[in-house]
Parts: C-alpha cells; structure tokens; sequence
C-alpha cells in the first residue's frame, strides 16, 4: 500500500498488528526486570508519544511518566544540533529510569538525552526504543536494551513518526521510497 505526504511517496512497512505483539512482548520483559522499582518512563517528545501511549497499557508493576522535548529533524534530514525545547519536569536522582525513544538514528539525540539524564544521577538508566538504524548509529549504546525492530537506513513515517511534522497520526509505519 503506497500512500503521499507532503508531495513524497511511502509504502507499508509495518502493521499495527505487528507493532502491537512487539510491545507486548516488550511490556513483559520490563514488568520483570523492574518487578522491584518504581522505574519513571521518560518519553522523548514529539515522536515516542504513540508508542508510549501503547506501552505503558502493558506495564503492570508501579510506575511514573515523564516528558522530555528535544529537536532536531528538519524535513528527512538531522541536522545533528540537538535542541531542548522541554526539560526535564522531575528529578531523577536515585530513579530508574527508561527512556523512550520512537527511533535511534545517528544515535546524537540520545546521546544528547543520555547526558541530560546522567547529569541528574539516577540510579540506572537504560533505554527502551521501538525501532533502530543500526547501519547509521554512530557509537554503541550499551543502555539499549529494548528494542522494536532494527530496520535499514530508510527514512520512515507514522506511528507517532512525522515528515515535515505530517504523519504521525498513522496506525501503521511506512518507509519512504
Ligand atoms: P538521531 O539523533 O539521528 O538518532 O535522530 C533521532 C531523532 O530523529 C528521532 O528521535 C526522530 O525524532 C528523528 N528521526 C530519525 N529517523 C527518523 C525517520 O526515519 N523518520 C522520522 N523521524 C526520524
Ligand atoms: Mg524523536
């Protein structure tokens, strides 16, 4: 299914049904490691909201959520300068905290977030995304340890993943072609 915004073309990547029994699988992975805390889940605005939204319905065991807002997409293209547009609402020292992420790309924007969350001295830190560019992270991230999908270096749009700001209203995700 071939779908248009904003004069560029996408095609299906991956169903909503699919996206769904990943996270599920995902929720009960965290409902174990974390059995013990009271973990804060730290969304990365705009792009982590759908998926957040998803995953938190999975998580049973106590839990807070927070939002952090950086930029620095324009279009199709990083622009590599990560801006904060919303920091940090709490304090995280001595939490466990996950960030949440929709996608991992060059990896800047986490690592931008990383020291923003390190600089508070939480207990630990590890970081939950629903999809990765492994072809395109530009440094390893030993904090990943949720991931969706790994996908190829292919620019994608929905499920709270926008281009030009359209798009993230999506149900499914669509790579461009
Ligand atoms: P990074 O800093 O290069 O890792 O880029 C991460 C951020 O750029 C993500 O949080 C997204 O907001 C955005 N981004 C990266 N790749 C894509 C994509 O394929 N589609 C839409 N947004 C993307
Ligand atoms: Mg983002």
């Amino acid at each position: 299914m071939r779908i248009e915004i904003d004069e560029k073309v996408f095609e299906l990547m991956l169903e909503y049904e699919q996206i769904k029994k990943r996270i599920r699988l995902i929720g009960i992975q965290l409902n174990v490691d974390y059995e013990k805390q009271i973990p804060v889940f730290l969304g990365v605005l705009n792009g982590s909201f759908v998926f957040l939204g998803d995953l938190i319905k999975e998580i049973d065991i106590p839990s807070e959520v927070t939002f952090v807002k950086v930029s620095s997409y324009e279009g199709d293209k990083s622009t590599g300068r990560v801006k904060t547009e919303i920091g940090l609402q709490m304090s995280l020292k001595n939490r466990d905290v996950i960030i949440i992420e929709d996608i991992v790309d060059s990896g800047k924007t986490l690592d931008f977030i990383l020291n923003m969350v390190q600089s508070e001295q939480p207990a630990s830190v590890k970081v939950c995304t629903l999809l990765v560019k492994p072809q395109s992270l530009q440094k390893e991230f030993p904090e990943i340890e949720y991931v969706g999908f790994e996908i190829p270096d292919e620019f994608v749009v929905g499920y709270g993943l926008d281009y030009n700001g359209l798009g993230r209203n999506l149900k499914d995700i669509y790579r461009a072609i």
